[in-house]
């Protein structure tokens, strides 16, 4: 299967950024180690800081691709526009959240997102890419 992981904003400051929040390891890391998990399916990475490139990379996988795993970062509790693309899209999210937002403050606490989303992983750090693949690829992957 070919599926996509997008991080948005702030997410490639990962290993650097509020550790004691989002730990120590940065993405680049954690990925090489999950695409070794993985080695029959196909698994690409990418990051933007920036709400429109977020969506126009939702356009250009999200009809032909198999699933999509997104962490939209802060533009989880303020982007109807990613939402809305979310929608068009025929490809699954799955949506994760590496610290459980529901624990923190109250703005964390409504997503856009997941009513467009197949499903919602929070809380289980960056374990949570992992069982986004997983739920992608089923138990029979
Ligand atoms: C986050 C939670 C968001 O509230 C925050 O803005 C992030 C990261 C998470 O993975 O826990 O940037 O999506």
């Amino acid at each position: 299967m070919r599926i996509l992981l997008i991080n948005g904003p702030n997410l490639n400051l990962l290993g650097r950024r509020e550790p004691s929040i989002y730990g120590n390891l940065s993405f680049e890391q954690y990925f090489t180690g999950l695409q070794a998990q993985f080695p029959a399916h196909e698994l690409t990475y990418f990051q933007s800081n920036h709400e429109g490139a977020i969506i126009d990379k939702l356009h250009e996988v999200g009809f032909d691709w198999d699933g999509i795993v997104l962490n939209a970062g802060a533009y989880t509790h303020t982007s109807i526009a990613i939402a809305d693309a979310i929608a068009a899209i025929e490809t699954p999210v799955i949506e994760v959240h590496i610290s459980n937002v529901h624990q923190r403050e109250a703005f964390r606490h409504h997503s856009y997102l997941s009513p467009n989303c197949k499903g919602v992983i929070v809380g289980l750090g960056l374990q949570g890419y992992e069982l986004g693949v997983r739920a992608i690829i089923g138990p029979e992957g």
